[in-house]
């Protein structure tokens, strides 16, 4: 084998040392680039999808919720739950049984992946500062993080649509939604629906992530 003995005899060069050096020095300069490189090109199954959500997530009927800049685990979670009858939506529970698990998690991470565009809701300021006070009574951000960022399998919910978060947390209080390990579900008893309106408002206009 011509090709082995010719890399065994050949030692690192100069040149090849000094290219790891610099590699490590760009890596050095860019840290968050080398961490997390972005997805750059959408998976086949993304035809699927931008019906509704649109290519990037950036759904613009308010139903749809939006899924540009939702953390990564959080998606694939969801997409396993209405694929394995845990979530149900007609829609949905249909197209996620079309799904290869190498798809779901392409498919999470290109979404999780684009940033979020503002929806340009516009929150009425009296039902904004109530949801926020509300929020903030309700240790909502203790687990979707203070900037409301989501974090792991907890969602983002900055900059959703308000419609698509008020049919969640009636969902979670009708109990027709009960993935979620009951967390939710212990949560909303104590949220009226003019809380679940005021908040949805408050969330609707955070800053998603960039
Ligand atoms: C026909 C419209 C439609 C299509 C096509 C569609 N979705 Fe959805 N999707 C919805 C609706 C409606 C919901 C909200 C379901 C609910 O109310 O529980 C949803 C919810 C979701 C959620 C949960 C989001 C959250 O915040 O909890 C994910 C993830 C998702 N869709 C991913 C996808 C992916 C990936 C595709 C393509 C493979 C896709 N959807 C195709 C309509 C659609
Ligand atoms: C103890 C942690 C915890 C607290 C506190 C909490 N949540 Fe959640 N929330 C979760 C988790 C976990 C999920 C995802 C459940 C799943 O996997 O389906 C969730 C899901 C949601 C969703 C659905 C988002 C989507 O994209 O479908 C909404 C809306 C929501 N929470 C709103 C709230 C509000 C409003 C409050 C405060 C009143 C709150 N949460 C407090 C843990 C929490």
């Amino acid at each position: 084998m011509p090709a082995v003995s010719a890399r065994l005899r050949c030692p690192p060069t100069v040149a090849t040392a000094l290219f790891a050096g610099l590699v490590a020095v760009l890596m050095a300069m860019t840290p968050s680039a080398a961490q997390s490189p972005r997805v750059l090109e959408a998976p086949p199954k993304v035809a699927l999808c931008a019906g509704c959500h649109g290519r990037t997530g950036n759904s613009v009927e308010s139903r749809y919720p939006i899924l540009a800049g939702q953390t990564t685990e959080y998606l694939a979670r969801q997409l396993e739950d209405f694929r394995d009858g845990r979530r149900r939506h007609e829609q949905m529970s249909a197209i996620a049984a079309l799904l290869e698990p190498e798809e779901i998690a392409a498919l999470a991470d290109w979404f999780g992946d684009q940033p979020r565009w503002p929806t340009g809701f516009i929150a009425d300021p009296v039902l904004l500062a109530s949801g926020s006070e509300r929020a903030r009574e309700l240790g909502c951000g203790a687990c979707h993080r203070s900037d409301f960022r989501g974090n792991g399998t907890i969602p983002a919910l900055a900059g959703q649509h308000a419609e698509y978060l008020i049919a969640q947390l009636l969902a979670f209080r009708s109990g027709a939604r009960h993935n979620d390990g009951g967390v939710m579900g212990a949560i909303v008893p104590s949220l009226g629906e003019a809380d679940m309106r005021d908040i949805a408002h408050y969330l609707a206009t955070l800053a998603p992530k960039p």
